[in-house]
């Protein structure tokens, strides 16, 4: 659950997600009490933290910070080093590696993925991808080379974001420093 990211949602934004699961139909289905197997982590987003207002989503940048801080992109895109993000010395460097064991529900032939670096890095990162690619990766799912990306790259809940969006995003993915790992 990436609180640490959601934190971040402007109050219109959360008013409405909450008008939204009201009108999801109610649906009997005891759910067993969580098993928490680990200590619950959540290193801080410092995106997050700082915050956003309604002036911010004026500016290309900062509207796609705030996307992509609700999209929690950064979660999955940044190392796992000693149990803990590495959002302060290597955001959005990529290379946490998902394991079937983490990721449940999914086919047999699935066997682990390990996430992107998303930085401007020109060979490891993004920095060599057209804004179209990246589009493209993001809500179709479609890597550089035209391979299906694995999962658990979400871009099927992706597909809906509006054009002007992912060029905000694209437009912040851009400032990622380039980190070569
Ligand atoms: C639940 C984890 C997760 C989230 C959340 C996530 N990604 Fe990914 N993403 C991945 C994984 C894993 C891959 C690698 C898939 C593969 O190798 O086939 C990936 C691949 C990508 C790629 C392709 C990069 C390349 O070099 O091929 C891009 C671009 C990307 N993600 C951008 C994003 C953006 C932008 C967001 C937020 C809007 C996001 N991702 C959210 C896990 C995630």
């Amino acid at each position: 659950m990436a609180a640490n990211f959601f934190k971040a949602l402007l109050p219109g934004d959360l008013d409405a997600i909450v008008v939204y699961l009201r009108s999801v139909p109610p649906v009997r289905n005891a759910v067993a009490a969580p098993v928490y197997r680990g200590p619950v982590r959540r290193e801080a987003f410092a995106l997050a933290d700082r915050g956003f207002s309604e002036a911010d989503m004026q500016s290309k940048v900062r509207r796609g910070a705030y996307l992509a801080t609700i999209g929690h992109c950064l979660e999955c895109h940044t190392p796992v080093e000693e149990g803990a993000l590495q959002f302060e010395t290597a955001l959005g460097a990529g290379g946490r590696p998902f394991l079937p064991s983490f990721v449940k529900g999914l086919p047999a032939s699935w066997t682990g993925a390990v996430s992107r670096n998303l930085t401007g890095h020109p060979e490891r990162g993004l920095g060599a991808w057209s804004d179209a690619e990246i589009k493209r990766a993001i809500g179709q799912g479609v890597g550089r080379d035209g391979r299906r990306l694995q999962e658990p790259m979400p871009f099927a809940w992706y597909a809906g974001i509006h054009d002007e969006d992912l060029d905000a995003m694209v437009a912040y993915l851009r400032t990622l420093p380039p980190l070569a790992r």
